[in-house]
């Protein structure tokens, strides 16, 4: 269970939500807990979950490991400050900060040569899914940035689908929706990598993921987790996520 906080929080506001969130969430052993605040939370962040199984992720990497490139942050430099996860090529970076699947491609091997671990994510526009393209889309976007991993890297990312039209808009994917998407993930992953590989890897659905429709997400078996949003801004929510 993943919590994407994009551009919210200061490093106090980060450290207040660890002191509610991490009592709430001491005995949830069935799964992993990371966290993704923004870039100068990841202090704040790594030093409220130390001792606890509370992981912390960052939100975005470049993907070379030093250089003239003002404003960027390097995978090397996550991992020495105690960050293990990275999200990478999420619809909002796709979107507004001219993301490709070649730099998703990029920033996800830069992850890896720093043993962290990449959130990859993928999902349709509203606009595909009405044209009945998601199935084309989702491969595509397989094609260019997951599937030329070798299978040892592959083997270590995490793959979260979020539909676009699903993000911050209260319109959560059915958990059918979500379920059949996930299967078509697998299906782009048996083709490169081998059935083990499919059923291994783990698939998060993202997209308005509430406490109040988590339970219905997580019975369909292809969701294994969430890449949570807005809900997980508040810790009383985020945990009742954790916890469904
Ligand atoms: P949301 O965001 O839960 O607020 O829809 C999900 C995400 O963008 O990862």
């Amino acid at each position: 269970m993943a919590g994407n906080w994009k551009m919210y929080k200061t490093p106090a506001e980060t450290s207040s939500f660890f002191e509610k969130f991490r009592p709430l969430v001491a005995n949830s052993e069935h799964c992993e807990v990371v966290i993704c605040p923004p870039f100068v939370n990841l202090p704040a962040a790594v030093e409220a979950v130390r001792s606890t199984s509370i992981e912390v992720g960052a939100q975005d990497v470049f993907w070379l490991k030093e250089g003239a490139y003002t404003g960027e942050v390097s995978a090397p430099m996550l991992a020495a400050i105690g960050c293990g996860w990275v999200i990478i090529g999420h619809s909002e970076r796709r979107q507004y900060f001219g993301e490709t699947e070649e730099t998703v491609f990029k920033k996800t091997v830069a992850a890896l040569e720093a043993g962290l671990k990449p959130i990859v994510c993928v999902g349709e526009r509203l606009q595909e899914r009405e044209a009945g393209a998601t199935e084309a889309v989702l491969a595509a976007q397989c094609a260019g940035g997951i599937l030329p991993l070798e299978p040892e890297q592959f083997a270590r990312i995490v793959i979260a689908y979020e539909p676009v039209w699903a993000i911050g808009t209260g319109k959560t994917a059915t958990p059918e929706m979500a379920a059949e998407a996930h299967r078509c993930l697998r299906r782009q992953v048996h083709s490169r990598f081998g059935e083990a590989a499919a059923e291994a890897c783990r698939i998060l659905y993202g997209g308005s993921v509430k406490p109040d429709n988590v339970k219905g997400l997580m019975a369909q078996p292809e969701i294994d987790g969430a890449l949570v949003g807005g809900a997980s801004l508040e810790p009383i929510s985020f945990a009742s996520i954790v916890n469904f």
